[in-house]
């Protein structure tokens, strides 16, 4: 910050608490403008040293980054044989010590100064400055790295992301690529790198600002998950015209285009990938189109079979996920016809694809994925329907019928939510288990695969997923006397092998000394008499049964976690947006 036109830096290793706790022991007061940055370390360890702003020698300027700078290494070379002492281990440094160099030239011009050091960097970076030689702005800029600007009254702010100022304002800038921005407390201004004037695109954001609050919840997390029924209400919402058919206005791909695909390919990472899974079953199912889902980080380096033909559709909350934009560029690259379905309006994913299904599920806050999760399925199962009524595999009253259940689906997931605080007592009850698996067939395997995640991310247990049937191959050798398992059980009224089966799998594992916590159909008495504990999901069909079914699992991961008095909501390690490869 500035404070009386000099510049004051505070920085801190390790969660907010310690920064504030900081700035209580030293309080100062500030201009009027200051920048701050929670930096997910790429360079050397977390520690304070490392820690964000970074300053120059003579303390003139200092910058947060969001980003990897990939030619730092040279740059550092550059700059310390021109004698420049380094303070850190960090990428980040280097620009500290370039926008001095480069103020220097331009007579204490920050604007001027940025333009230059971002034509010298390479990599993904947001970069944001001050500097005690033109106290009352903030120059941006940004590349590969999310940057918006928030226009409020006498008040302007720079985000990675609009829920950070939603509470001040909802009128947004959103920057392209390549461009710098200047911001006082009443004005902006942008350019590209070369200086030339240039503009943002300017919009609304829709999220009502409560959103940003924990609303009476102990977590952000809590309170995402029992937003889950209005998100996907949300999704779902004004998708029939008025002759009852489906319609995606957002999804200008000609429809002979769409007509002609031939393979689906889905790209995203985590949570985001489990719900790729998840729509795999259905899309498959409804359209007859060869679906993949794959991880986005792994997808463009295995050189994959990808055309005019290929419809790629990434899935990402954030729209910022570096690995998923990656994907994105190579499958345009061959030709493919993009959809990103995303929950975060104006972010680089929707920009960079061809078309876009927004989820309109409200920000999530928490680093642990919860209603963005569900609403990805039911968005990406928009998609499958849509399809499947343009290309005539349904007819439109077949289509209106599985609207219509996913319609009930809210207040079914709100049934599952009145259950909490049962799930939650039980979860903490569990605080103790060192190891929990997860069990599922068909749909219900992604969901064990996204329960484990959960748990893995929050609680910091170990945690496995498995298709139940593979058990037998392999994995059956982990369970010995007091081995807690969940088992995502398939609706009976399905197919009814598949019920069958998983029943069998309970007996397997019970006789080898399980714990079973059975997630099961309400009226499913099969599973009862081998479940140590059922927890009830209301019916469903089978392709939307993964709504209800992953619910009892983030609370259960939710509860563990508070039981071990961790932050539910910004677990170690993890950041919300990965915006670097
Ligand atoms: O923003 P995205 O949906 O693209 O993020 C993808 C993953 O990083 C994300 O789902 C992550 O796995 C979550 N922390 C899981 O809860």
């Amino acid at each position: 910050m500035l404070s009386d036109g000099k510049l004051q830096t505070e920085k801190r290793a390790g969660k907010l608490a310690n920064l504030r706790a900081a700035l209580q022991a030293n309080p100062r007061s500030a201009d009027g403008i200051g920048i701050g940055h929670t930096r997910w370390a790429t360079h050397g360890a977390p520690t304070d040293g490392n820690a964000h702003p970074h300053v120059d020698e003579m303390n003139r300027v200092a910058v947060v980054h969001n980003g990897i700078i990939e030619n730092f290494a040279q740059l550092r070379m550059e700059l310390e044989e021109r004698g420049c002492k380094f303070r850190s281990e960090t990428d980040t440094e280097v620009v500290a010590h370039m926008l001095s160099e480069q103020l220097t030239e331009h007579n204490g011009d920050l604007g001027a100064a940025m333009r230059p050091v971002c034509r010298r960097l390479e990599g993904a970076f947001t970069l944001v400055a001050i500097s005690e030689d033109d106290p009352g702005l903030v120059v941006a800029a940004r590349r590969n790295s999310p940057l918006v600007v928030g226009r409020g009254n006498g008040e302007n702010f720079l985000a990675s992301d609009v829920a950070a100022f939603i509470a001040h304002t909802r009128d947004a800038i959103e920057l392209g690529q390549d461009q710098v921005v200047t911001i006082t407390a009443d004005s902006h201004s942008i350019t590209d790198f070369d200086g030339n004037p240039s503009e943002g695109k300017e919009f609304r954001v829709m999220w009502d600002a409560a959103a940003a609050e924990k609303g009476g919840y102990p977590s952000f997390m809590e309170k995402e998950i029992h937003e889950q029924p209005a998100a996907i209400d949300q999704t779902l919402m004004g998708r029939l015209d008025t002759a009852g058919r489906l319609v995606l206005d957002e999804l200008n791909i000609d429809e002979s285009v769409l007509r002609s695909v031939d393979k689906i390919v889905v790209v995203a990472c985590g949570t985001a990938y489990h719900s790729g899974l998840v729509a795999k079953y259905a899309i498959e199912h409804w359209c007859r189109i060869p679906t993949e889902v794959e991880l986005a980080h792994e997808f463009r380096y295995r050189d994959p079979i990808v055309n005019e033909k290929t419809l790629v559709v990434s899935l990402s909350q954030s729209g910022e996920t570096m690995d998923t934009i990656m994907a994105v560029r190579h499958a345009r690259e061959q030709g493919a016809k993009t959809v990103a379905i995303c929950n975060t309006n104006g972010s680089t994913i929707p920009r960079e694809s061809d078309a876009v299904i927004y989820t309109h599920a409200g920000p999530e806050i928490a680093v642990a994925s919860t209603k963005a999760f569900l609403s990805q399925i039911a968005a990406a199962y928009l998609l499958g329907l849509y399809l499947a009524q343009l290309r005539g595999n349904k007819f439109a009253d077949e289509v209106a019928d599985i609207l219509a259940e996913l319609n009930t689906m809210g207040a079914k997931i709100q049934q599952v939510l009145d259950g909490a605080a049962e799930i939650k007592a039980f979860g903490t009850s569990m605080a103790d288990a060192t190891s929990v698996l997860f069990l599922g067939r068909h749909v219900g395997f992604p969901v064990a695969l996204e329960g484990a995640l959960k748990l893995k991310e929050i609680a910091y247990i170990h945690a496995e997923g498995f298709a139940a049937g593979e058990l037998k191959h392999g994995p059956i050798a982990l369970i010995e006397p007091g081995q807690p398992v969940f088992v995502v059980v398939p609706s009976r009224r399905g197919r009814d092998s598949l019920h069958a089966k998983i029943v069998s799998n309970i007996q397997e594992i019970r006789a080898r000394g399980a714990v079973t916590i059975c997630i099961a159909e309400e009226g499913d008495e099969a599973v009862t008499p081998y479940a140590d504990h059922v927890i009830r999901v209301p019916q469903s069909p089978t392709l939307l049964a993964p709504l209800l079914t992953t619910v009892p699992l983030q609370l259960f991961a939710c509860a563990m976690a508070e039981a071990k008095g961790y932050d539910v909501d910004q677990p170690r390690n993890l950041a919300k947006s990965v915006t670097v490869e």
